[in-house]
């Protein structure tokens, strides 16, 4: 399949991509949180469970795997046979993480030494597209030109080694929700970060029909006692999108950030209600797709089809926010 192909299959409609592609450290945290001993076994057995729910092919398009579970196999099949055979693309993070940038309390992602190698092995263990995170946070003097300059041009650099592979990269730079900051800071340093992002982007001659843009919802800063109002994050974020963002790219598919799983798909929903662009808006999320699951298969290791439900329902939830068809009354009801 060619790029624009896969880009194309990875923002359908009513679909989106679930990522689970926290590293050992972050599941760990996870699972810690819902009283879980995090080893290889209980990490697989939870992806395990999610990525064989009875409805995943309905509403998710991609998964984002970590290193460990792109090599893991159950049953006698590896995890990308799993996908495949339900019409999932398997993903995989590459980047390393973010680390320190020198001078500053900010990070600058790592991962570029040897990556060619890498995509070429993942490539041949079934990824048809990869993943790398920037990390920006909004402080008095942050977000730095340095860390917007050095994480944007580590992005592109990533992007351009993912399609000479023939895979789609998703091009994640993520605006941190903590802060004291209101949604107008926030619609302002997203732009900011897009603008530079896109400009490296051009300079390493991506192919944006190739690719997919992995942002953060414009919101008010966690610690800012501001509520978010739906109409309002939705107008800010599509018009921070649709100044920055070259038309030939396919879509977006955002992040949750430490949403709520309402709140993300509350905000998705109304993006697409007011979406007026050619650009396919959906969910690459994290938790706002696994956090009540998780705490589903706490309460009983044992019970998958619990699991499964409650994976099955916030799944279902996303993908009607996708097409911008959700409404609370339907969140109730499930
Ligand atoms: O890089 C971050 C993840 O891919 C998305 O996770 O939805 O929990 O923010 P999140």
């Amino acid at each position: 399949m060619k790029i624009n192909e896969i880009a194309k299959q990875m923002v359908l409609k009513g679909k989106g991509i679930l990522a689970a592609d926290e590293s050992t450290g972050t599941m760990t945290k996870r699972l810690a949180s819902v009283k879980v001993e995090s080893n290889e076994k209980n990490r697989l057995t939870f992806r395990h469970t999610i990525f064989t729910s009875k409805n995943i092919s309905k509403y998710i398009s991609g998964v984002i795997l970590f290193d460990e579970t792109i090599r893991q196999n159950k049953d006698g099949k590896t995890i990308s046979e799993i996908l495949n055979n339900q019409n999932i693309l398997p993903g995989i993070k590459v980047d390393k993480g973010a680390k320190k940038l020198v001078g500053s309390d900010e990070t600058v992602t790592e991962g570029l030494d040897g990556l060619r190698e890498r995509l070429k092995e993942y490539y041949n263990l079934g990824a048809r597209f990869a993943k790398w995170r920037g990390v920006y946070k909004i402080d008095t003097q942050y977000p730095s030109q340095n860390c917007i300059v050095a994480n944007a041009h580590a992005l592109a650099r990533y992007a351009a080694l993912v399609q000479e592979t023939n895979m789609v990269p998703i091009v994640e730079p993520e605006v941190l929700m903590d802060g004291k900051h209101n949604i107008k800071k926030c619609y302002d340093v997203t732009s900011k970060v897009l603008e530079e992002t896109v400009k490296q982007l051009r300079i390493a001659g991506i192919d944006f029909s190739g690719m997919v843009l992995k942002p953060n919802m414009i919101l008010n800063g966690k610690e800012s006692g501001i509520k978010n109002n739906k109409d309002e994050v939705a107008d800010f974020t599509l018009k921070c999108i649709q100044n920055n963002l070259p038309t030939e790219t396919p879509g977006v598919a955002f992040l949750s950030g430490g949403q709520s799983e309402f709140e993300a798909t509350e905000n998705l929903n109304q993006i697409n209600r007011q979406n007026k662009s050619s650009f396919a808006f959906t969910y690459s999320f994290g938790r706002a797709l696994q956090q009540s699951a998780l705490k589903t298969w706490a309460k009983d290791i044992k019970n998958i089809e619990a699991v499964q439900k409650v994976f099955d329902e916030r799944s279902e939830m996303n993908s009607l926010a996708a097409k911008g068809e959700w409404s609370a009354d339907l969140e109730n009801a499930a």
